[in-house]
């Protein structure tokens, strides 16, 4: 059986520790040493600054020019991440991060993730792991279910879905899709007429997949929208120029699983394809991207190899999924495991739920405070917000152009995040700098957004006051 230990001449050798790379009884031990470490971090994590305050370079000043020649115990490694990178480290699970979106991670998500891990099966095709793919494919439907969407994106009707990696990912598959329905139409020497649009406030993973796919860059398109439409696009006018549809839901797909928020995704039916990422608001660690499409065929004709090595009687069949050809890596982790743990083991919805009561107290507490204003409708658990105008003009009125302004609310965020209390994000909406609060992570209570807005007020009080 392999060792990890090497032949060396060295007369202090450590050869009492060799033991093969997967010894159970040694992987029970060291595995409840590590689970007791990350019980712990969580336990005590709001001791740490929320938003890490090392600087750039600082790991290498203390980590070792090379890798140890000899094995090292868990312990001294353990030793080493509490010492070492534990302070570079910006704390996503905090109850005090506000800032992106919430990377909520849950012990079932997080107890999945072991058993994909553990397992590591390489699920490429049906018959690599066959519980892997079925167990994708029955979760897929049962998420699609929750969330209302037509059964023209499950198994059960003419689609499906399938976990990748990120949005990133299920965007470059989806666009890849997209282009070859419409070159096999108008050919491939065409591919220069293509063009992708998005509206101006969709993320900028739109634009890096459609690079990626070969779109001129110049066939990139951001359609303006506006706050009172709540920057929605609808889509009719693609629809009848036969384009591709694709709702990128990453952040807030997840809530509509709840009833009061399906609304927001009627119309999907007119979509071709739907993504939302569990790792961000559905307790389910990074990575896992949830993608349907209600034409999987496109997919697989734009994705599929098929190597002799890879040939077997399943696939032959036509009875089978084969993944790989769903994605871009050939190689898939079994991300179905972990989900399927979060499906059964919470109502998530109830989760979701405190998370947007808190962001409403949030959204209400800046609405009374006269120096702030609410700049974006807010409609799940993010805020935005900012020092206003009027605010910024009466403690000093050479001070309020648009720049200062901005000047004034970046500041603000920097003092904010400066404090290692709490950590908030920025946007700039319509030319407008403002500060994002998300609420959301998994260990948040209602006492940490109370001391998030504590916070705000007392940094704008101080930055306020030195305005005069
Ligand atoms: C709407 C939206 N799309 C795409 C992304 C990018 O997601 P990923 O990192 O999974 O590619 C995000 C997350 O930041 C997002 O909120």
């Amino acid at each position: 059986m392999a060792s990890l230990v090497f032949e060396h001449p060295q007369e202090n050798s450590t050869a009492h520790m060799t033991t093969s790379p997967l010894d159970p009884e040694e992987f029970r031990r060291q595995g409840h040493m590590v689970i007791d470490f990350i019980a712990d971090y969580y336990k005590t994590i709001e001791k740490y600054p929320v938003l890490t305050q090392v600087q750039p370079g600082y790991l290498k000043k203390r980590l070792p020019e090379s890798a140890p020649y000899d094995p090292e115990p868990i312990e001294t490694i353990l030793q080493d991440v509490q010492d070492h990178i534990i302070p570079g480290l910006t704390h996503w699970q905090s109850p005090n991060h506000f800032a992106y979106f919430p990377a909520t991670i849950s012990t079932a998500g997080f107890l999945g993730e072991m058993l994909s891990t553990g397992f590591n099966v390489v699920g490429f095709n049906w018959i690599a792991s066959p519980a892997a793919t079925e167990l994708e494919t029955i979760v897929m439907d049962w998420l699609g279910d929750m969330l209302k969407l037509p059964k023209s994106f499950l198994f059960s009707g003419n689609g499906g879905g399938v976990l990748q990696g990120t949005t990133c990912e299920a965007i470059v598959c989806t666009m890849a899709a997209a282009r070859d329905q419409m070159l096999s139409q108008i050919g491939r020497e065409n591919i220069g007429k293509l063009v992708v649009y998005g509206s101006d406030q969709t993320h900028s993973t739109l634009q890096k997949a459609s690079q990626i796919v070969g779109i001129h860059p110049k066939n990139f398109r951001a359609i303006e929208t506006i706050t009172s439409t709540s920057f929605a696009l609808s889509p009719e006018v693609a629809k009848e120029h036969g384009m591709w549809v694709h709702v990128d839901a990453a952040y807030a797909g997840s809530a509509c699983i709840c009833p009061e928020f399906q609304y927001f995704i009627d119309g999907v039916e007119g979509a071709d394809s739907f993504s939302l990422n569990a790792h961000k608001w559905f307790f389910t660690t990074l990575d896992c991207c949830c993608l349907w499409v209600k034409n999987p065929s496109a997919s697989v004709s734009s994705l599929s190899t098929n190597p002799e090595f890879l040939r077997n009687k399943a696939t032959d069949s036509k009875q089978v999924v084969d993944y790989k050809d769903w994605q871009i890596a050939l190689s898939r982790r079994f991300r179905a495991i972990k989900l399927w743990l979060v499906l059964r083991s919470y109502g998530v919805g109830t989760f979701l739920g405190s998370h947007v009561k808190m962001a409403k107290i949030f959204e209400g507490l800046v609405g009374m405070d006269k120096r702030f204003e609410i700049v974006a409708p807010r409609h799940f658990s993010l805020v935005c917000f900012r020092v206003s105008p009027s605010a910024i003009s009466k403690a000093n009125p050479s001070l309020s152009d648009h720049d200062n302004v901005n000047e004034v609310n970046s500041k603000l965020l920097e003092a904010i995040n400066g404090s290692g209390l709490v950590y908030m994000g920025h946007a700039v909406v319509g030319g407008m700098y403002v500060l994002s609060c998300a609420i959301g992570a998994s260990l948040t209570e209602e006492k940490h957004r109370a001391m998030a807005w504590n916070v705000v007020q007392e940094h704008a009080d101080a930055i306020l006051a030195t305005m005069d």
